[in-house]
């Protein structure tokens, strides 16, 4: 599995910062996880309970710093450099889910630290912008927007210092007031 596209783009420009230490919060099968730890990086995993269940058994998994599900990161304060969320976003769809998972990131952040996110973004041909029907149609249910990432976290104390698209995603770096 390869690493996403936006970790390979941002991997130096987070070490030139002094990033050390990274918190991978929705993990998956960690490609990214294991990349980072290649790297030098120490890295923590987090994910839903089964999903933590599942990455433990993988080979790579020795290379964690830590694993954690989601309730234990909503206690713990691990003060990463970087967060990493990775195709997380697209996937929750409740509200309330959204801001538990952003609570968490600000809560394992320290103050100046990044988060890196890499979301599924509008087609072209979708609606565009200005769909008022979200996760009603289909082209445009889960997918965002630079902006619309930017409504989300901002309020939460991020402040966005660079972004781009590439074909079917957006990636955006935040950065921690
Ligand atoms: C599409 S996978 C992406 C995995 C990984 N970030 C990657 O890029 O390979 C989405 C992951 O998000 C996790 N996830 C879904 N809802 C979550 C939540 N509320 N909190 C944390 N992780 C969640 C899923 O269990 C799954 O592992």
């Amino acid at each position: 599995m390869t690493v996403a596209k936006s970790i390979n783009r941002y991997c130096n420009f987070f070490r030139y910062q002094g990033a050390e230490t990274v918190l991978d919060y929705g993990a998956g099968k960690l490609r990214n996880s294991r990349y980072l730890a290649e790297q030098g990086f120490t890295v923590f995993a987090a994910d839903l309970p089964d999903q933590v269940e599942r990455f433990r058994d993988l080979p790579c998994s020795d290379a964690l710093a830590g694993g954690f599900d989601t309730d234990q990161l909503s206690h713990a304060r691990l003060n990463v450099d970087l967060v990493l969320s990775t195709y997380v976003f697209n996937i929750i769809s409740g509200s309330a889910e959204k801001d538990t998972y952003v609570a968490n990131i600000v809560r394992n952040l320290k103050k100046g630290g990044y988060l890196l996110m890499e979301v599924r973004c509008r087609r072209p041909d979708s609606c565009g912008d200005g769909c008022t029907h979200y996760f009603n149609h289909a082209d445009c249910a889960r997918t965002f927007t630079h902006q619309e990432l930017d409504s989300l976290l901002l309020p939460h104390g991020f402040r966005r210092i660079s972004h781009y698209y590439r074909k079917h995603a957006v990636a955006a770096i935040y950065q921690l007031d």
